[in-house]
């Protein structure tokens, strides 16, 4: 079966640094993936250099049958790829339901500043995907008065509309309080799973890890060290000593 993701010789340095060292990569849909590795191991440039955030010096990606590799972030979208960022960013003025019109208004490309944008949007469609993630009673809430957790699945509704294939998420749970971590994962992937969306996530938390990934990919400098089903990674001689620290 074709991959929906492959990279193959991925490749980018930043001065003496090696952020992706040759990275050969294939991703299934319908796999929940989760990416460990230590701070700085090269999890974000991964996720930068799939969705068209900073160019390899070399290599190629493919999704779903197309060479995305030169392609700009907009275009990667188009394309089917989805991501929520390790810090979001919200317009920190805007509501709720304002962040989540701007973005079905930028996939429906009626963006005009003559209308007012509530009338460019399906108000349902809002209503919708505030339901899914689980924050219709904070629609009217300015971005600025919400916890991280609210924030982080801002991010991933305003992902969502976009309708990907796939959703790259860099670090969803982090500076989430950790009795709230779960509730979060719990919500995000009953989300992913009802529109048949495929699932990248960044993680440190060995415990979501282990509840939410189908398959487990180990950063080390730049390289994936282990890849396979999560009790085989996490349970890596090397995956435990550099990314786990036991
Ligand atoms: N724009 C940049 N310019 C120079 N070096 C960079 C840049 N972005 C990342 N790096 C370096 O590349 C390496 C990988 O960084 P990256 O942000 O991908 O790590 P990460 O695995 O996401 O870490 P974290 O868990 O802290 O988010 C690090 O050594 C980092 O300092
Ligand atoms: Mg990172």
């Amino acid at each position: 079966m074709a991959s929906l993701l492959q990279t193959r010789g991925l490749t980018l340095k930043f001065g003496g640094v090696v952020a992706a060292d040759a990275i050969d990569f294939d991703l299934q849909a319908g796999e929940r993936l989760a990416v460990i590795g230590a701070n700085g191991a090269g999890k974000t440039t991964f996720i930068n250099m799939v969705t068209g955030y900073i160019k390899p010096s070399s290599g190629e990606i493919r999704f779903d049958g197309m060479d995305i590799t030169r392609k700009h972030p907009r275009q990667v979208v188009q394309c089917g790829i989805g991501r929520s960022f390790q810090l979001p960013q919200l317009f920190l003025e805007h509501t709720v339901r304002e962040s989540v019109e701007l973005a079905i208004a930028a996939r429906i490309g009626r963006m005009s500043l003559f209308r007012p944008l509530a009338r460019c949007v399906d108000r349902a469609e809002v209503d919708h995907v505030l339901e899914v993630v689980g924050m219709a009673a904070r629609a009217g809430d300015r971005c600025d008065s919400l916890p991280e957790g609210h924030r982080k699945l801002l991010d991933i509704a305003m992902a969502l509309v976009l309708r990907p294939k796939l959703l790259i998420m860099d670090e969803p749970t982090s500076g989430v309080a950790a009795d709230e971590k779960h509730p979060l994962m719990a919500t995000i992937m009953k989300a992913l799973a009802e529109r048949s969306v495929t699932a990248i996530f960044v993680e440190h938390d060995v415990d979501i890890v282990n509840q939410y990934a189908t398959r487990v990919a180990a950063w080390i400098s730049g390289r994936i060290a282990a890849d396979g089903p999560p009790e085989v990674v996490m349970n890596d001689p090397e995956v435990r000593t550099v990314v786990l620290g036991h």
